[in-house]
């Protein structure tokens, strides 16, 4: 395998979601990169449907205290799902957003034929993102949580598309552990059978 591959796998498998930040900030041309590469994800017919608003400072901070309110909502289904230990990590994360220095919102167009395209398309530039950021030295988090509040979170942005997620971004002060994947999740078929090219690379 070569570097530049290598380096592909070596990214993609040690993104984690972060939910403790240093507060130092990204920079800027930093930054301009990692949102280059999720202008270049692949889109429904190519409508790139995302529109991004960038974070950081003042208004990051004000963002944070908005999203304060969510975790009224989420704790209960929280506990449920990852216990006491889950409680904690997530109650102090979402007092301030984990102290993430940047943050990215995505809104998609709104789109009357819509069959589930247009977020998808953004999910797309979400993960190019985060991917980008993981190269980049950084960590991230997708959430959707913002979803339970969109109505205050339009307001703030005064927008009137689609709200389909956040990604924070900044240096992490973790090292979260890496949740092992579900098994049997591909259904292979015969390809073992049929393609006998197993060893050209
Ligand atoms: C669509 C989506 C929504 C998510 N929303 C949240 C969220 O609101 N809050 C949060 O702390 N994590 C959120 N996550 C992160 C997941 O919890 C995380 O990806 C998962 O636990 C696997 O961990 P890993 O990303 O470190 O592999 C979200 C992830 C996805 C893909």
């Amino acid at each position: 395998m070569d570097d530049k591959l290598k380096g592909f796998y070596e990214v993609a498998l040690s993104r984690r979601s972060v939910r403790k930040y240093e507060t130092k900030p990204v920079p800027i041309p930093v930054l301009e990169r990692i949102i280059e590469a999720g202008l270049w994800a692949p889109s429904a017919l190519n409508t790139q449907p995302w529109f991004l608003h960038v974070l950081t400072g003042k208004k990051r901070d004000e963002f944070a205290v908005i999203c304060r309110v969510i975790w009224d909502k989420l704790k209960p289904v929280i506990e449920k799902r990852y216990g006491p230990e889950g409680v904690k990590l997530r109650e102090s994360f979402y007092h301030n957003l984990g102290d993430a220095p940047a943050a990215i919102v995505i809104y998609a167009d709104n789109d009357d034929s819509d069959d589930g395209w247009t977020l998808v398309s953004c999910a797309m530039a979400a993960e190019n993102i985060m991917l980008a950021a993981t190269a980049e030295g950084l960590g991230s988090l997708y959430m959707a949580a913002q979803l339970t509040i969109r109505e205050q979170i339009d307001a703030f942005f005064d927008e009137d598309r689609k709200l389909v997620g956040c990604v924070l971004l900044g240096y992490s002060a973790d090292e979260p552990k890496a949740w092992p994947r579900r098994e049997v999740r591909v259904d292979w078929g015969d390809s073992w059978n049929t393609d006998k090219s197993h060893d050209t690379h």
